[in-house]
Formats: C-alpha cells, structure tokens, sequence
C-alpha cells in the first residue's frame, strides 16, 4: 500500500545520497596505476630540472645546496641557528661535539611571527628576526657574542655558494614585499646592520629538507633523502655531481633541494586534481603554484575536507544541509584536528565533540561517520602522492648507481607526518609498492631543521678552518 510505497521512496532516497557521496569520494581516490603515472612525471621533471637546457622551464626546480656530504663526526664548535619557515620561528644555540664523546646539545626559543611581518615589507620581517636573535642572545647571558649562524630558511632558493640564498617565491602563505629576488644573507645583514648591536658570521643557508637528511645522516650513512611533511611539504636527497648541469664539476655528489612542492604547476597533476583542489588552490595566495603541496601538506588537507564538506551540506547530504557560517570559514580545520578525528582510539562521540568544538553543532552520528570518511581519503591520497613522489626519488637514486637493489634511509620531519595517527604507515606501504627495488627505511629526525643547520655550519667552519687543502 502507501506505507510500503513511501518507504520505498526513503530508501531510493538514502541510496542515491550514499550513492552521491560516494561518487564525490572517488575522485579523491587514485588507483595504483595513477600513482605509478605521478612517480614517471616527477622522475621526468625531476631530469627536467637538473639539466640545464630545460632547467628554465621545469616545474621542480632541483636547486643545488652546496653540500656535498654528510658530517663526518669530527665537526665540533657552539653554532646559532635560526629556523624559518615551518610552524615556529626559532632561534637556537647548538653546541656540536665530535670525536668519541660526539653528540649535539641544543637550546632554543620559539618565536611567533605575527602576521604584519609576514604580510608587510621584507625589511619588517627581517628586523623582527633580528629583534628575536637579540633577545635570545640576551636570554642565553650571551649578548655581544659573535658565533657562527646557520640560516635554516625553508623556502625555494637560488644557491651559487653555501652562504647565499636568493629567494625565487615565497610559499605557504608567506608574502613580506621586497624579497624575491633578493639574497636573505644580504636582507638578514642589512637589518643587523641597522640594529647597530651586534655581528653575526652567517656561514650557511640550509632548507628544512636538507637540515632533516643531514641530522639524520648524522646517526644513519644510510641516510641521504630528506623529507618534510608538514606546513608544506618538499625532498632532497644526494644527486651525482655529472648530473647536476647547472653546477660546473662532475666528481662526487651534491644535495639537491628540489622543492617538488611545484610539482603540477605545468599541469603535470591536472588529471588527479578534483574542484575541490581547484577551490583550494584559488583561494590561496599564490594561486596556480605548488599545486603538488596542496594536495599534500597540513595547510591545505583541512582545507580539501572542509570544501567537500562544504559541497555535500550545500547538497543536503550532511548536517542536515545546514550551512553554518564556521563551515564558510578558511582555515578552521587545522592539522591538528584531522590527527584527532582519524585516531582509531577516538569514539565517534568524541568526533562529534571535536565537530561542536568547531562550531558544527548540528551534527548527528551519521555526520561524523562521513565527516571522518572524508578526513581520511584526504589524508590517504596525501599520504600515497607523496609516496609516489618519493618512490621517483629513490628509484633515480637506485639508477644512478647502477643497483639492482637499493637499501636507503629517508630522514623525515614536519607536524603532518610526526602527528597524523596513519600518515607514515600509508606512505611506508606505498612506497614499497611502487618502488619495489628499493628497502626504503624511515628515521624521524629530532629537530631537523636546526640540528642541521647548525651541523652544516659545523661542516663549512671545519673545512674553512682547515684552510684551503
Ligand atoms: C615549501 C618550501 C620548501 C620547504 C617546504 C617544507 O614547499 O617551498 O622550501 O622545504 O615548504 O617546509
């Protein structure tokens, strides 16, 4: 009769609504034969980039460091380091030790950048930093001190020597005036200058990546690819010197930073992208570059979730259809959060908690079912494109060498990837599968950033000191 008729309709409904949710959640999963196809294009830029005839052109720009090995355990010395770049600003006191009794002894002070000096002028931003190094020497009893600074400034750089760094873009949602283009030693210099208060003998200009391989390389010579997951996401790893054609030489290696977050801005991830991506990526500061790191890195994951959100209430198929002004909001769902809502030890009630803390408070259980879905096809496919990334890598690595097999360590930090409860269990299996000929091994590093930093400083300040042979 009626009755039957009309739950008939309920249950058509309910279908198609499943059906529609699901049909949105496919396009944020890829097959294991897109992945392969994201580990051929970024192992094709990856040579695009080291060569130099389409070096201009290539989206991953596989900048050269000026390192050239991994400390040998002799380095020794008290070092200051400043770190840029991630989710914190610090300055740090590293005192290196070598020999039998080698170890690192670290204090630091973290700092907040408030957003004028991020968003004003570069001479801001850099008087700010100074302000800061000042009072941290002030804090540590060491004022008028003169040592030796590593510059740990993770953002994509033009290096001719160790100490120079010229910015080419600033990223993750930096946009200080007047610094692209410029050399950040001289821009650091300038505003010491002004400050008329002390000097500082800045010995090095290190990325994140390159500070995390060296801190691991420091405890494992397997060690020479450094990974960063975390505010953006970038690699770099030890490149044969005959390779790297915009440096002259051929002997031995040298690191690569190849800020692979600019993968995709030649369209090379056009075909995997999905409009929620495309919102993502438009509302940004810096539309249509590092299309890659947006797919990836904790400042835009809880952006994607909160976009597919935003189209399944808009088409009624979450909370209730209700679109509250918090869910219209950028940037409430941090990293963080995303951690929180995918721990397996979290009961769904408290994801509903986690939703009303947001200000979603008209969520049933049904929406946190769905909500923590959508939370973790983000975060897989981030997990397994990064894998594919790093599988181009080691799999170049592998090649070059000429091996069969290879046995390498990846010294690996950042917030996303050291926070995540499945992060790092997804991009292991993935990039096991996709780069089968290589025993890819993890090592979380302890403060990478500036640990290497001032390791690298310690490297330069031993061959310097040792004098010109
Ligand atoms: C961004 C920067 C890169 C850095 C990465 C991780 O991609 O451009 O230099 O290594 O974020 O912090």
């Amino acid at each position: 009769g009626k009755g039957a008729a009309m739950v008939t309709a309920v249950a058509y409904r309910l279908a198609t609504q499943q059906a529609e949710r699901q049909r949105v959640l496919d396009t944020l999963r890829l097959s294991r034969e897109q992945l392969l196809e994201v580990k051929r294009r970024m192992g094709e830029e990856m040579s695009r980039g080291l060569a130099k005839e389409t070096h201009p052109g290539a989206s991953v720009r596989m900048l050269p460091t000026y390192v050239r090995s991994t400390p040998d355990g002799t380095e020794h010395g008290d070092f200051l380091a400043l770190d840029l770049g991630g989710t914190n600003f610090r300055v740090l006191l590293v005192r290196v030790r070598g020999g039998k009794r080698r170890n690192v002894e670290m204090h630091n002070k973290i700092y907040a950048i408030p957003q004028e000096a991020m968003h004003g002028t570069g001479e801001e931003l850099f008087d700010h930093i100074v302000h800061c190094i000042a009072d941290f020497l002030e804090y540590m009893g060491m004022k008028g001190a003169s040592l030796p600074l590593g510059f740990t400034f993770s953002f994509p750089c033009r290096q001719n020597k160790l100490d120079q760094g010229i910015l080419l873009k600033w990223t993750k949602g930096f946009k200080a005036s007047g610094c692209e283009g410029e050399d950040v030693v001289l821009l650091l210099k300038d505003a010491i200058q002004r400050r008329e208060e002390f000097d500082l003998d800045v010995v090095a200009v290190v990325n994140d990546t390159v500070g995390t391989m060296m801190t691991c390389g420091y405890e494992d010579p397997h060690c020479e690819v450094g990974l960063i997951v975390g505010t953006g996401t970038n690699a770099c790893y030890m490149e044969e010197m005959r390779n790297v054609e915009t440096v002259e030489g051929e002997e031995g290696r040298m690191c690569i930073n190849m800020e692979w977050g600019a993968f995709g801005d030649l369209g090379e991830l056009d075909d995997f992208c999905t409009e929620f991506d495309r919102a993502v990526d438009e509302r940004s500061t810096n539309p249509g570059k590092q299309r890659y790191e947006k797919m990836i890195s904790g400042m835009y994951l809880g952006e994607i979730v909160r976009n597919v959100l935003l189209d399944f209430t808009a088409k009624g198929l979450l909370f209730r259809g209700r679109l509250s002004e918090r869910l219209k909001t950028r940037g409430i769902f941090e990293t963080r959060f995303l951690s929180q809502i995918e721990s397996d030890r979290l009961a769904l009630r408290q994801v509903r908690s986690i939703l009303q803390h947001l200000g979603l408070t008209s969520s049933t259980c049904d929406d946190s079912i769905l909500v923590k879905e959508v939370c973790s096809v983000v975060s897989h496919r981030a997990a397994q494109l990064c894998a594919a990334g790093l599988a181009a890598v080691v799999d170049r690595i592998r090649q070059n060498r000429h091996l069969p097999e290879l046995r390498i360590t990846v010294g690996v930090d950042g917030t996303l990837y050291k926070l995540h409860p499945h992060f790092s269990s997804i991009m292991l299996d993935t990039v096991r599968d996709l780069a089968p000929q290589c025993k890819v091994t993890f090592l979380q590093s302890e403060d990478g950033s500036g640990k290497g930093a001032a390791l690298i400083t310690a490297v330069a300040c031993r061959i310097r000191d040792a004098g010109p042979h």
